[in-house]
């Protein structure tokens, strides 16, 4: 059957069934498509909205002043009414807004709530490099270490200091040089200035690495 043949029964059966000619036939139905198509447009499903990465407010940093290493352990993110509190140096920071990075679960979560000194400066994971401890860092590690604390100091908030405690307060110390090192440093009594936090070691390593 040929084309000719095919659009004249097409035609006859337009006329049988619809009643219409084939001229208002076609004529309806397109205009019924350029309707569907334009309504359609209307209830297309928009475009998804730009993600909105859901902030929390955060309540503003509270000082804590100074506390000891074991009670900063109570920062470390476990209990969601409390701030998320990190140190450096002695220095204590308020690292809620980092919740991803240190809050349970977070990459970095073994830093929440400890003096993470060591661990940054030697770039380590380490259980027994989680702490504030920086004798024997040598200069290269003393200067990674500065530049967390820079990092740290542009980013949050500092809400107090590590309090230096004597050892035998908080039961038997894992490290015995830091209780010697402490020990002879805290001679003249506790130091007041938080920068004095290192090692008077180290911070002559420091300075000489620095020249
Ligand atoms: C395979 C190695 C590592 C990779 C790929 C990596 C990757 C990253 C990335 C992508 C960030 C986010 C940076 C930002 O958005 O500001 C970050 C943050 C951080 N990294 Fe690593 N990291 C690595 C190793 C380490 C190590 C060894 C340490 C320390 C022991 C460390 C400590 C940190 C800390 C503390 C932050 C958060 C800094 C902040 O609070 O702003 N990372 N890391």
């Amino acid at each position: 059957m040929g084309v000719v043949a095919m659009w004249e029964m097409l035609k006859e059966a337009i006329v049988a069934y619809t009643g219409l000619s084939p001229a208002t036939f076609f004529t309806i139905l397109a205009l019924a498509l350029a309707f569907y198509y334009a309504i359609s447009g209307f209830f297309e499903p928009p475009p998804p909205p730009p993600r909105i990465v859901e902030r929390e407010v955060l309540p503003p940093p509270v000082e804590v002043g100074e506390i000891t290493e074991e009670e900063l352990k109570a920062y470390d993110g476990t209990d969601p009414k409390k701030p998320l509190l990190m140190a450096i140096k002695g220095q204590i920071y308020d690292v809620s807004q980092g919740r991803g990075f240190y809050g349970p679960g977070g990459p970095y979560a073994l830093f929440a709530g400890k003096d993470a000194s060591r661990a940054l400066a030697k770039m380590s994971f380490e259980e027994k490099d989680l702490n504030g401890d920086m004798s024997g860092l040598g200069p290269f590690e003393l200067e990674a270490l500065n530049d967390w604390e820079f990092r740290f100091m542009g980013k949050y908030a500092k809400v107090g200091t590590i309090k230096k405690t004597v050892a035998a307060t908080d039961g038997p110390a894992e490290d015995s040089s830091q209780t010697e090192d402490a020990a002879v440093k805290d001679e003249g009594g506790p130091s007041k200035n938080p920068d004095e936090y290192a090692h008077p070691k180290e911070v002559a390593v420091e300075e000489v690495a620095k020249e």
